[in-house]
């Protein structure tokens, strides 16, 4: 009995000091602390912290090959350092490795932003992951990064505007000098690693569809979609041999009308195509307002451009950076958009129709682009 009632006593005891024990990590008094910490305004994210102002920015470009990303090339580099930042500004030569070696190479040399024009949309998920777990900031430039969410936002002129205003300059186009219609036509989209390219094809089409569905629009080599439209990296060499091998294949008895042309590169191929072939000027749209291009529509040679200045591109860009070098953080975007991984803020900028008659005023505050409208 006495056994037993130690024994009970005992049992007792531990119960309580157990008990005692799982009450202690209850009151967690530590965790408390912590989240006040956190909430202390000495203790900043990173995020909001900012950055030296004379710190290195990468720039990563796809290429050089339209006469915009040259812009881009010079005006980065000469904004960018005139803002005191030590600019590191490339180009990939349209090559997805070039790319992301270019990019590692900023991260390894302390970038706090990296600017991306990508080559492929959705080829840099890795790389730039890498680069925001280091903390810096990538911001997208012209075209969208997609599939990641290693991307702080994206400056560029809206994508599907632009290809709505292209259908709606080949209309007009139509229907100013080609007659009464209907009007035999054909599509050319652009790279399709670019996702810009399916989005002005698909900003195209919903202007272009419902004329094609009433019979005013007649794609005579029945090549409606994009990926038959698509030019492989933008290449206006394989624009050329497609309108040649569509004019002799489909047009050696009929006249072409127009051509919906997703950049200026590819409009001049397709219209050089069109006289090779003894075919009048077809009314084309275009995209970019090139020097060479500003010269052919003043000369009537080509319909209709879009600009979509690069200095205004450029300078919203490094307004963003600036925000980020303060410490502001990124300021509200227009608009977002689905890139496979996440909502991506977009700065969207307005693009302009430019065609012979509003030429001049449309490049009032361009000298470069003035002189050649002599
Ligand atoms: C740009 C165009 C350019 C094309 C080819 C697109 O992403 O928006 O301005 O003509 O790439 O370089």
């Amino acid at each position: 009995m006495k056994k037993l009632l130690t024994l009970l006593i005992m049992v007792s005891l531990i119960t309580v000091m157990v008990a005692g024990c799982g009450k202690t990590p209850e009151r967690v008094e530590p965790e408390t602390t912590e989240t006040e910490t956190s909430e202390t305004p000495e203790a900043p994210a990173t995020a909001e912290a900012g950055f030296a102002a004379d710190s290195v920015i990468g720039v990563a470009l796809p290429w050089l090959g339209t006469q915009n990303w040259a812009e881009a090339d010079e005006m980065f580099k000469s904004k960018l350092e005139a803002a005191g930042f030590e600019a590191i500004v490339q180009h990939a030569d349209n090559k997805v490795p070039t790319q992301q070696q270019q990019i590692e190479s900023m991260v390894q040399n302390g970038a706090k932003v990296i600017v991306v024009g990508p080559v492929d949309g959705s080829q840099l998920g890795g790389v730039l992951e890498e680069a925001a777990a280091a903390g810096i900031f990538i911001i997208g430039y012209d075209r969208l990064i997609e599939n990641t969410t290693a991307i702080d936002g994206v400056v560029q002129f809206d994508s599907i505007k632009t290809g709505v205003l292209q259908g709606e300059a080949l209309l007009a186009g139509l229907a100013a000098q080609k007659g009464e219609g209907p009007y035999n036509i054909e599509l050319f989209g652009g790279g399709p690693a670019d996702p810009n390219a399916p989005n002005f094809f698909k900003g195209a089409m919903t202007v272009l569809q419902p004329k094609i569905d009433d019979g005013t629009l007649v794609v005579v080599s029945g090549q409606l979609d994009f990926t038959q439209a698509a030019t492989l990296d933008w290449d206006n060499a394989k624009a050329q041999a497609r309108m040649d091998s569509l004019l002799s294949g489909f047009y050696s008895d009929k006249e072409i009308h127009g051509v919906l042309c997703p950049n200026d590169g590819i409009a001049r191929a397709v219209i050089t195509s069109s006289g090779q072939a003894g075919q009048e000027t077809p009314i084309t749209s275009g995209l970019d307002a090139e020097n060479e291009t500003v010269t052919w529509i003043w000369e009537g040679r080509q319909y209709s451009t879009i600009a979509k200045p690069t200095d205004t591109l450029v300078s919203k860009t490094i307004e963003i950076i600036k925000a980020l070098q303060a410490g502001n953080g990124m300021p509200a975007p227009d608009e977002t958009t689905d890139n496979g991984m996440k909502e991506v803020g977009i700065y969207a900028l307005p693009p302009l129709v430019v065609t012979k008659e509003n030429i001049k005023e449309a490049f009032a505050n361009d000298p470069g682009r003035m002189e050649l409208l002599k």
